[in-house]
């Protein structure tokens, strides 16, 4: 949530930082800012909204050769212009964005800060005021902001600027994500490599509790003890094509399209020249080894998560348990002795899912992450990560990766399965080829779709997803979908639920979205769905091929049973999607939300 950029070199980083903080607009987008310091002083621009608005608002005859900038997702304080970022401390010293959020801000304010008159009513604004109260007493900006950074709890990545020194920005991190990016006269700062993506692919990685000092030709890394830390750049693996929508008009439709790919190339990943399936031996090994499996995740990837219980506990026969992350740490069930916690997370930064990860590396049991980026916070802290492969994600309604998610955790039941000696009784790459080609036909019924969606869903205040066994999991999904990106409020059942309470919402013309994937459950679910229908509902059975009826709307093509959840989400997707553009929302940018929730 947010996402910080700046830029020190010998050029106008006023490019940079708006080309960055639209890359970056994906992880919040109610506000936004830039400071560009220059021999004048220091030049702020905020406003409320878009970055398209600030590109409007920043004077273009500002030449600055250093900046910080900010795009915002509200959490202390309603999106406005005072609650922007930038903030200022109160004599205009010193400017800083931040990306987190400051546990113990009244604290603060309380103890450091009385008198200060504030400007917002954000949390972050306290930060700048305690660098500047620091200043008067050290009269050194270093020390002071080691000091402000020492009184801090909760999560940060900070850049902040002292209009009294053009060489230098100040930089540290805790829990929330930052990178330092290498240029030739130039550096840069960033919520993630994709903002600055066009200006290098040389990248430092930035660790909890660490102070950087940047300078146009200088990255000094420290400890909060002030011990200086020598660290390698990597190369950042994105192409920066990948983040761009091409002919496309929204990247959700780019995303849904790119799914078969995805599946390809988790193919090709997890087979070694022979055919067979490849999993590093230490993961290998923790499969072995455990006696339960722990799922942690949330939203999507949480869906994502209840399919894949189902595919380890029937192909490899180990129990698993799927826990929402921001739920475990009150709710923890009894741990088995053996335990083995996997963490489901595309951008693998989600806070819930971190805070989990921490408390039980603490207990000293071993996790494995799988998500879509290495090198993030949940990779980098996990025992063992697998890739997901499926290429940047940038509309907020996660659709590749959530496809791709489930076939790595197919991948690795059925290499667990494999290594207990247990036979399959089908080839995996073969059965996920025809996934992927059955994916391509999916995409290819986009019209047939959009007329379903006008049909059933033109003014609709709500909409039912139903389904059972697998089914259930995918109607999750579906109706998280719909809801998110078009408003419509949708909610999942499990089909033989709905007569428990839920089907007195029930009215004439009311959707039910019903889907019939699984043989063994194709009478039961058409009996629930004559329930709604005698109720009134307008009911859009969803089948599989070789299960379907003749008034079913939509039959999807055959793909092996334990896949479903591969094939049938697709046109889900693809009614979201039509969904929220007759409606005339923002479908990659949906209202309230931001595709990181890097807060708790
Ligand atoms: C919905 C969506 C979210 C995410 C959730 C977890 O379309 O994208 O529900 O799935 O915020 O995010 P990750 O997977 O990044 O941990």
């Amino acid at each position: 949530m947010c996402g910080i950029v700046g830029y020190i070199g010998q050029n106008d980083s006023k490019e940079v930082l708006l080309n960055g903080l639209e890359k970056l607009e994906y992880r919040g987008y109610d506000s936004a800012g830039i400071a560009l310091l220059n021999e004048n002083g220091l030049n702020l621009f905020k406003v409320k909204g878009r970055i398209a608005t600030l590109r409007d608002k920043v004077d273009e005859n500002v030449h600055a050769t250093m900046g910080i900038g900010h795009t915002r997702w509200a959490t202390h304080g309603e999106p406005s212009v005072d609650n922007a970022h930038p903030h200022q401390s109160a004599s205009g010293r010193f400017t800083l964005v931040h990306n987190g959020v400051i546990e113990n801000y009244q604290d603060i304010k309380h103890d450091y800060l009385q008198g200060v008159e504030f400007k917002s009513e954000t949390d972050t604004e306290i930060v700048v005021q305690l660098i500047d109260k620091l200043y008067q007493e050290e009269q050194n900006t270093l020390e002071s902001f080691h000091k402000a950074i020492e009184l801090l709890n909760g999560s940060y990545a900070i850049a902040l600027i002292d209009n009294q020194d053009n060489e230098t920005i100040y930089v540290a991190k805790n829990k929330s994500p930052l990178l330092v990016g290498l240029g030739n006269g130039f550096n840069v700062v960033a919520s993630d490599a994709m903002a600055t993506l066009k200006v290098t692919n040389q990248y430092l990685e930035i660790h909890d509790k660490e102070i950087v000092i940047v300078k146009r030709d200088s990255v000094l890394i420290q400890t909060l003890d002030g011990t200086v830390l020598e660290r390698e750049p990597y190369t950042a693996q994105i192409d920066a094509s990948d983040i761009e929508k091409g002919t496309y008009p929204h990247f959700m439709l780019k995303e849904m399209d790119e799914q078969p790919i995805a599946i390809r190339k988790i193919i090709n990943e997890y087979q070694d020249e022979n055919g067979e399936l490849t999993l590093d031996e230490d993961i290998r090994a923790a499969m072995q080894e455990c006696d339960r499996i722990y799922i942690i995740a949330a939203g999507t990837s949480y869906h994502a998560g209840l399919v894949g219980k189902n595919l380890i506990e029937k192909l490899a026969g180990v129990p698993v348990e799927v826990h929402v992350s921001s739920e475990f740490s009150y709710n923890t069930p009894l741990l088995s002795e053996k335990p083995l916690f996997i963490f489901i997370s595309q951008s693998g930064e989600t806070a819930d899912s971190r805070a989990v990860l921490v408390k039980i590396k603490e207990m000293g049991y071993p996790a494995l992450t799988i998500t879509n980026v290495p090198g993030s916070t949940l990779s980098r802290e996990a025992d063992y990560t697998l890739h997901l492969y499926a290429g940047p994600e940038i509309a907020v309604a996660s659709t590749k990766a959530y496809t791709a998610q489930i076939a790595v955790l197919a991948i690795l039941a059925a290499d667990t399965a494999q290594i207990k000696g247990v036979d399959l009784e089908f080839d995996l790459f073969q059965e996920l080829g025809i996934v992927a080609n059955a994916m391509d036909v999916l995409m290819d019924q986009k019209e047939e779709l959009e007329q379903i969606t006008r049909s059933y869903l033109a003014t609709t205040r709500n909409a039912f997803f139903i389904g059972r066994s697998l089914d259930y999991y995918v109607s999750l999904e579906g109706s998280l979908k719909l809801k998110e990106i078009s408003y419509i409020q949708a909610e999942g059942f499990a089909g033989g639920e709905l007569k428990h309470g839920t089907i007195a919402l029930i009215e004439k013309g009311t959707p039910v979205v019903a889907l019939v994937t699984q043989e063994q459950v194709n009478y039961s679910i058409r009996g629930n769905v004559q329930e709604v229908v005698a109720r009134g509902a307008n009911a859009l059975i969803i089948s599989m091929k070789g299960l379907e009826q003749d008034d079913d709307a939509f039959v999807i093509p055959r793909v092996h049973e334990l896949f479903t959840p591969l094939a049938s989400v697709i046109p889900l997707q693809i009614i979201a999607y039509f969904a929220a553009l007759h409606r005339g929302c923002d479908v990659d940018k949906p209202r309230n939300l931001a595709k990181s929730v890097t807060v708790e």
